[in-house]
Formats: structure tokens, C-alpha cells, sequence
């Protein structure tokens, strides 16, 4: 394989949003690079401007892969990147209300005309090793193939499902609305929107803070080709005390569209009586036959609140969050355990970021986490990538083993990772990036 280094030069650079500014053309270029790899279409400037705006709010720092010397005549320019990567720090809840701050990896695309020259794999490891130096525990990414990040140590740690929700007249929830909804103008969710969210990340394991997008995509204020979308509506949730804990954004999907369906934009929740009583006008909304939603969870308290769960046809179970741990013992530390135990963890890691044998030691909330004594006998052995589906609980370790995919020394080892590893309500993530 020739070396990526003497035919490409790599840039990292932040997101700038003044068109005045220099280096916005360099930006723009990029956007439209990461369109090009994504197969979507060719961007305007409005779109342009809106996604560099947002960029510049997420402090995203972005990574473009150039050709070093002169293109064909005709091909695409040196200045347009042969490759993409961005990054942002945000939080992820780690269960039980801890944050940790997380490298979140995206717009990760390398054009077909150079794949397969390991570009991906010196952007990813620099990338990850730099994070590292940073004092970063974590990484995260969402992926578009279940194959390529399992080399790179990064494990499948939520899960999300679409859902058609049949909303006729067998659609009835079990008990009685706790609070009210309210219809109201989608532009309000641009101040709501993130008030909500924030409870929702407090209290949510799996849940990762939201980058600029969900606001402006929540409220309509940003389509898919970056102008408003008027199709949006939205309606709020108050509890009995009338303070606003929940919105659902949504869209018709027009007359011609039969069964006649609404399409949810963004439901976010910050209590279970908040998502059930959104769901109950959702369910109440004339002339519409079926509620669709791409991002529920896979354990959802929806299916046992209906008198007939079968109104809910389910599809497309998926992996969603990836989480990729660079840090071994200051990812277990950032973790509360809600079980008492004792184990010796053998971490393979083919990168060399968080490789290690550690004794993890819980007293059923604080944990001590140090380095195992030479010749310590370990009690699982695992790669860092089923630690990070282990993680938030997404998979049960002893479900692992039976996979050949973590070793158990001793036996009942990987029933005592179970329960240490729990978390205090399925993880799910509403944060795609
Ligand atoms: C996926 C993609 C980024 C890979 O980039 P690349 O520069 O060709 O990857 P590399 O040459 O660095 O390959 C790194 C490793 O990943 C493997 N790999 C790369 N893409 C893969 C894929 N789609 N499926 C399985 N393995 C893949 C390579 O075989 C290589 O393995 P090895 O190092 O163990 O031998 C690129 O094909 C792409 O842009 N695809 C379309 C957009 C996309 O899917 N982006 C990912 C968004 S999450």
C-alpha cells in the first residue's frame, strides 16, 4: 500500500461562519465534500451557511485529506478534500447522572477514487490518540456500516428501532393523563427545545448533549435542503404543576400518502408521565391513521402502556451509539456501580490507548479502579470494544462470553460484570451526529 503520507497532506481547522472570513471558503468546500460522501445532494449557499453556523456553536473542529500536487484538468480540485472528519466534545451520561465528556467523531467519509489507501485509519488513529492526550476517556461515533469501527475499538453501546404505531381505535394507553399538551408554534422550541433536553441528559443513561441542529431541526426553522420547513408542528408537554417537561415535533406526510401518517420530528421527554401523555395526543390526532418515529427506543415503555401492544409494528432494530474507551481505569472511575463486587479486568487494546489489567472493586456506588499486582490473575478477558458495549449495560457480558467474545476465567465472573455494569434505565440515545 503506497504511504497515505507523501500523497495526501492533512488540515484540521475549525468551523468558521463568517462568509468575510478567509477561511469560509475552506469550510464550504468541505461541507460539500462530506455531501459528496454521503451521496446527498449538492449543497446551496443558505445551507451552507446555516451548517457552518451550527458547526461554529459546536466548536467543531474539522479534518480535511488533500492531494498533495496538481489534479487532472477537469477533476475535482487539490482544494476540495479527498477525505473528511470532524470532531466535537460533548457529554455523554454514563448512568446514575454522571457526565463524561466524549470525543464525538463524524462526517467520516473518504471519496471512492481513494478508498482503501488507509485514510480512514490515520485520520481515526491520530484522532483518538489526540483525544487521549487531551485527558478524554471517551470516544463516540454513530456508523453507517456495522463493519468498519470494531477494529478501532469502538463497540455497539445503544440500540434504536422505527416504529409504526397504529393510532385507530385500538390505539388506548393503560392509566390516565398526569399533565396537558398543548399545541404550539414549532418556532418556540428554538428556546424550549434545549431547556428539555437538558433534563433529558440529566437523567437519561446513553444520552449525549445535542449539537446546534436538533433546535433549528425540531423547530422547522432547517430542512433537509436547509430552507424552513413548513410542514413541521409541534406541541408541548406540562405536568400537573405546569411546568413544560416535554415537546414532540412531527409532519404530515400529505393526502396522498395513505394510511394517512404523522411523521414524529423529535419527541423528547424529560418524565415517563410527559412521554406517555405525548404519545396519548399523538395517538388522538384526527384523520391521521399511523404515527411513525425512526428513533425509539428498542425497550420502550410505550409497548406496556398500550392495551394492545400490538399496534406498534416494529422494524429496523439497529445499533446507534458506538462507544470507543481510551482510557481504561478513568472510564471505569467516571462510572457509578450499583452492585457490590470484585473483579480483575484484562483489557486487549490493538491501538495501545487503553490495554491493561485492572481491578475494579465496587461497594455498590463509589468503585476503586487500580492497576492489577504482576501476575494477577485476570477473571475476563476482553478487547476494549466489548468494554464499550458493556459500558451502559447495552449487552449483558455473560450474553458476550457465550459469543466467544469475552473470556471467563472464573466462572460467574461475567454474571457479577452484569450486574455491576447495569444502569439505572435501558440506555437509549436521541442524539444522532
Ligand atoms: C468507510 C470509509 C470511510 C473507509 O475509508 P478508507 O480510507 O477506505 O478506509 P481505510 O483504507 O483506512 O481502511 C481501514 C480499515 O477499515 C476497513 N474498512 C474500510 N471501510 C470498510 C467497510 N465499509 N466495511 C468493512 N471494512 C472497511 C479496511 O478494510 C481497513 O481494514 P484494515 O486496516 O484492518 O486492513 C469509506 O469507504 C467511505 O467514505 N465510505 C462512505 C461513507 C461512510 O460510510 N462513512 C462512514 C460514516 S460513519
Amino acid at each position: 500500500m503506497a504511504d497515505p503520507n507523501e500523497k495526501y497532506s492533512v488540515q484540521r481547522f475549525h468551523a468558521v461562519d463568517e462568509p468575510e472570513n478567509p477561511a469560509y471558503s475552506r469550510c464550504s468546500t468541505w461541507v460539500q465534500a462530506v455531501s459528496h460522501g454521503f451521496h446527498q445532494e449538492r449543497r446551496n449557499p443558505e445551507y451552507l451557511a446555516k451548517t457552518l453556523a451550527s458547526y461554529t456553536i459546536d466548536h467543531r473542529e474539522l479534518t480535511g485529506v488533500y492531494v498533495n500536487g496538481a489534479v487532472p484538468d477537469h477533476a475535482l480540485g487539490a482544494d476540495v478534500p479527498v477525505a473528511t472528519y470532524a470532531t466535537m466534545r460533548k457529554s455523554l451520561n454514563v448512568g446514575f447522572g454522571r457526565q463524561l465528556e466524549s470525543n464525538l467523531v463524524t462526517s467520516v467519509t473518504v471519496r471512492g477514487t481513494h478508498r482503501r489507501n488507509g485514510i480512514l485509519r490515520g485520520m481515526i488513529t491520530a484522532d483518538l490518540q489526540g483525544a487521549k492526550d487531551d485527558g478524554l476517556a471517551m470516544a463516540a461515533l454513530t456508523a453507517s456500516e456495522g463493519s468498519i469501527y470494531g477494529r478501532f475499538g469502538f463497540g455497539v453501546a445503544t440500540f434504536e428501532r422505527s416504529i409504526k404505531v397504529d393510532t385507530g381505535p385500538r390505539f388506548r394507553l393503560k392509566g390516565k393523563a398526569t399533565g396537558t399538551v398543548e399545541v404550539a408554534d414549532p418556532a418556540v422550541l428554538l428556546d424550549v427545545a434545549p431547556k428539555v433536553f437538558a433534563r433529558v441528559q440529566r437523567v437519561s443513561p446513553g444520552s449525549i448533549e445535542r449539537q446546534e441542529y436538533y433546535r433549528l431541526a425540531a423547530s422547522g426553522s432547517i430542512g433537509h435542503d436547509g430552507k424552513p420547513d413548513a410542514a413541521v408542528r409541534s406541541a408541548l408537554h406540562y405536568d400537573a404543576a405546569g411546568t413544560l417537561d416535554g415537546y414532540v415535533s412531527y409532519r404530515f406526510k400529505g393526502w396522498d400518502n395513505k394510511p394517512y401518517t404523522m411523521e414524529i420530528v423529535d419527541l423528547v421527554a424529560a418524565t415517563n408521565e410527559a412521554y406517555l401523555d405525548l404519545w396519548r395526543f399523538l395517538g388522538s390526532i384526527d384523520l391521521i391513521d399511523l404515527v411513525t418515529w425512526s428513533e425509539a427506543p428498542v425497550d420502550d415503555p410505550l409497548t406496556w402502556a398500550l392495551e394492545d401492544p400490538r399496534v406498534i409494528e416494529s422494524s429496523d432494530v439497529r445499533d446507534m451509539l458506538w462507544l470507543r474507551i481510551l482510557d481504561t481505569p478513568a472510564a471505569l472511575q467516571a462510572r457509578s456501580f450499583p452492585a457490590a463486587g470484585r473483579l480483575v479486568l484484562e483489557v486487549t487494546d490493538s491501538l495501545g490507548l487503553a490495554g491493561g489489567t485492572w481491578v475494579l472493586e465496587s461497594d455498590g456506588g463509589a468503585a476503586a479502579v487500580v492497576e492489577a499486582e504482576p501476575g494477577e490473575a485476570p477473571d475476563l478477558t476482553m478487547d476494549v470494544t466489548e468494554l464499550g458495549s458493556m459500558y451502559l449495560g447495552a449487552v449483558s457480558p455473560v450474553t458476550l462470553a457465550a459469543a466467544g467474545r469475552i473470556c471467563e476465567h472464573r466462572p460467574g465472573a461475567a454474571f457479577t460484570a452484569q450486574q455491576l455494569f447495569a444502569v439505572e434505565r435501558s440506555a437509549h440515545c436521541l442524539t444522532h451526529f
